[in-house]
């Protein structure tokens, strides 16, 4: 009789046990469709095309976001220092400035890995 009550007990924990481990699971999963949910999110946003002459909207004038396209990439550069109001050392934003990151720069490409990548350059039709 004592030895059916206990089986009896260690089988309602044993029962409990795997009901907590599969509610624990659905929330990890729930976690992990949100978390891909906000990476395509952000991918998509990645997608956004600028023609040049949308881009040279984008100037960093007149509260404007200041935009540069290198290689057919487009970055924001509004909120660096050395890039205020759309100008950097005799550069404007807005522009491809390919030729003079590659050529003037002492920096090269190297510094446009810490900038936001905001899209990509398209032909205008
Ligand atoms: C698309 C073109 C360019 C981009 C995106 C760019 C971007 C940057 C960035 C992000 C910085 C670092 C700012 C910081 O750390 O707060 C920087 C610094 C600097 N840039 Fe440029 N730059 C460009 C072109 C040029 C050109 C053509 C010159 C020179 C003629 C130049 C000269 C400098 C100098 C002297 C610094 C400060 C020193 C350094 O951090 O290496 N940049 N640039």
């Amino acid at each position: 009789m004592r030895k059916t009550k206990l089986s009896a007990i260690l089988l309602v924990m044993a029962v409990v046990l795997v009901m907590s481990a599969c509610s624990n699971n659905k929330q990890l999963d729930n976690q992990s469709n949100e978390e891909t949910k906000s990476k395509v999110v952000a991918e998509e946003s990645e997608e956004k095309t600028f023609t040049l002459e949308e881009l040279a909207k984008y100037d960093g004038q007149n509260g404007n976001p200041a935009y540069v396209a290198v290689d057919g990439v487009v970055y924001d550069v509004t909120s660096i220092g050395a890039w205020k109001d759309g100008k950097h050392n005799g550069l404007t934003a807005g522009k491809d400035l390919t030729e003079e990151i590659k050529t003037m720069s002492p920096h090269g490409v190297s510094k446009l890995s810490k900038l936001d990548v905001v899209g990509k350059i398209v032909e205008s039709e």
